[in-house]
């Protein structure tokens, strides 16, 4: 057994990571009067949402007529009907609520002449259920309203007294023999010490895990921590088959451009110079879903329209645009422009490619944020002691495909949801749970073993033939052939996870080390995404499967249960939550509005 000492620390509350939806549900937990504690393994204002350009949707109705309902229904229709009824009615009918916080608390919004917060459109948001012309609903500041949003929570989350532990890896989580989460042990990075933190409720805020593609517009901190805990801790991950290609990234770097330029009136052009989105979404056109627009692009180069010498991109024009706009609204991409890829946004387009952008999937939970251990007898089972929010959670309410914006609303709604739903559950006068000793030392070992890993793949290597192989076997385009590929290559790549190789033995500042305990992360959520993706025969939302091009609802209308061991993976299936939250009589949506139907723009 390995011999490690450590430091205890006991909370109400522990959550990990700070992105927008940890610190959300910081922030609330605190402001309750729960002993909280936020550990992340970056500062708090480096955590991926800083990167979150176009803004955050909400029907707040500044820019022209909007309604939570018709916010709801474009969430179900983006989602090709896979999301949960009564989560996506929690998101829609709470987020306006969530952003006038948001505004209270110090976000400096861009505003309307009239001073109230500026919205633009965005992709796949529309009015009157669908039959009306898009709708201003994605409230901005510039194209940095992440960093904006990610400042101010940091800074309430400090004034209410939250306990921050900065740069600390979470290793692994706690959990009692009765399936409860009772903590998580964490590796502080700059001195090299141990820490074990007991808690009543631990919330995993720990963001997506794009950086299991080769090219993704996450940060390469996006390594999927939380379902790779929960993974190993024999609690399952849903719906990961359904990964998002953004439409804009920017062609070689996989830098983000927002859809906030397309929303001001960016728009993509082929070889032809041709504004090809008119052909596949005739109303939406440019401002069609994500889904739609990068399957639309790639069909394009498929038929040898793409832009450049290889034929292999596409343009994004932003040049007709009045310079003011551009310097007012979209800054920050102008200058992305600049650096990543040489372009004058004012006089050139920009070469753009659908890029790996976030993942729909990951750990189940109802729509207060805590997460589910499906059974057979019970597919709503709740795991004591345990949430998740934010990207690493699946409430789920993008389904099988995110609408643009409805990210930072999902994070602030959820993290808000969750720490209303813990202000009821946590028990404040209860002591926390002891330490389970039992359970360190094996996390602790499994350290141990990964920091002392003498085999002959060094964990660079191995992760570059993982991000490859999901890169090229579960794209935009699937097919039952590059999907079975894919599978058996990505179970050989796991099994070689055995015979890996550390150089760096120290414990402070070991990014070997790191990201060695990253790798075995990303490795269950890749195996859970590309198993999912070779069973699912349909085609929805982000998951193109061409041999199956059709929505089967009879048979897929389903989450997908993915249980990872090693390099295994074991899939089930769970019922959708069909029914909303209220009934129509109630001042709920009519289910004849929300019923599936043909999906087009
Ligand atoms: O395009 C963007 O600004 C990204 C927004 C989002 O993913 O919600």
């Amino acid at each position: 057994m390995a011999a490690y000492e450590y430091e205890t620390h006991d909370y109400d509350v522990v959550v990990v990571g700070a992105g927008g939806a940890g610190l959300r549900a910081t922030l609330g937990m605190a402001e309750q009067g729960l002993r909280t504690a936020c550990v992340t393994k970056v500062f708090p204002t480096r955590s991926h949402t800083v990167a979150a350009q176009g803004g955050i949707a909400a029907s707040l109705s500044n820019m022209g007529p909007d309604h939570w309902q018709w916010h709801m229904y474009d969430t179900v229709k983006g989602s090709d009907w896979l999301g949960d009824t009564d989560a996506m009615e929690y998101l829609a009918r709470e987020a306006p609520k969530a952003v006038y916080e948001l505004e209270h608390y110090g976000v400096p919004f861009s505003r309307t002449e009239e001073g109230k917060i500026y919205q633009r459109p965005f992709g796949g948001h529309t009015t009157e259920f669908g039959e009306g012309p898009p709708v201003q609903r994605t409230c901005a500041a510039a194209d940095r309203t992440g960093h904006a949003i990610l400042h101010t929570l940091y800074g309430q989350s400090l004034k209410q007294k939250a306990e921050f532990y900065i740069e600390y890896f979470a290793i692994d989580l706690l959990m009692s023999d009765d399936g409860a989460c009772t903590g998580v042990v964490c590796w502080k990075l700059d001195d090299g010490t141990i820490h074990v933190f007991n808690a009543k409720m631990v919330v995993l805020a720990t963001g997506g895990y794009g950086r299991a593609y080769f090219s993704a517009t996450s940060a390469h901190t996006c390594t999927g921590d939380g379902g790779g805990m929960v993974a190993r801790a024999g609690l399952p991950l849903q719906d990961m088959e359904f990964v998002q290609f953004h439409p804009t990234g920017i062609y070689g770097s996989g830098c983000l451009i927002t859809e906030g330029a397309r929303g001001e009136g960016g728009y993509l052009t082929n070889s032809e110079g041709e504004r090809f989105m008119e052909r596949y979404a005739p109303n939406y056109k440019d401002l069609a879903p994500r889904d739609y627009v990068s399957r639309s692009m790639t069909m394009e180069i498929r038929e040898g329209r793409g832009v450049g010498p290889n034929g292999d991109h596409i343009h994004l024009n932003l040049s007709h645009l009045p310079k003011e706009a551009l310097q007012l609204r979209l800054p920050g991409i102008s200058e992305s422009a600049r650096i990543f890829a040489g372009v004058d946004v004012t006089k050139e387009p920009i070469p753009v490619l659908p890029t790996v952008h976030y993942n729909m999937g990951g750990i189940p939970t109802n729509y207060w944020g805590e997460v589910l251990n499906p059974t057979e007898k019970d597919p709503n089972a709740i795991v004591p002691g345990l949430m998740a929010v934010g990207e690493a959670g699946c409430a789920s309410v993008h389904g099988a495909n995110r609408l643009g914006s409805n990210s930072l609303i999902d994070l602030v709604v959820f993290g808000r949801a969750a720490a209303i739903r813990a202000g009821d559950v946590v028990d404040r006068e209860a002591s926390v749970p002891a330490t389970n000793t039992a359970q360190v030392d094996k996390a602790l070992d499994r350290f141990d073993t990964l920091r002392h890993a003498n085999g002959t793949v060094p964990t660079a290597e191995l992760r570059d033939e993982m991000q490859r192989t999901m890169q090229e076997d579960a794209a935009v385009f699937r097919t039952s052939k590059t999907l079975a590929e894919g599978v058996k290559k990505m179970e050989g790549i796991a099994g070689k996870m055995d015979d890996l190789k550390v150089t760096d033995r120290s414990l402070v500042w070991n990014s070997d080390l790191m990201e060695t305990l990253e790798l075995t992360n990303l490795m269950p959520n890749a195996l859970a995404t590309i198993a999912g993706a070779e069973a699912r025969k349909e085609s929805r939302g982000a998951h193109a499967h061409e041999d199956h091009p059709d929505r089967d609802d009879k048979a897929w209308r389903v989450h997908t249960i993915a249980r990872v061991d090693g390099a295994k993976t074991e899939l089930s299936y769970r019922p959708i939550v069909e029914a909303p939250l209220t009934s129509e009589k109630e001042g709920g949506i009519s289910l004849k509005k929300i019923a599936p139907k043909e999906r087009t723009f």
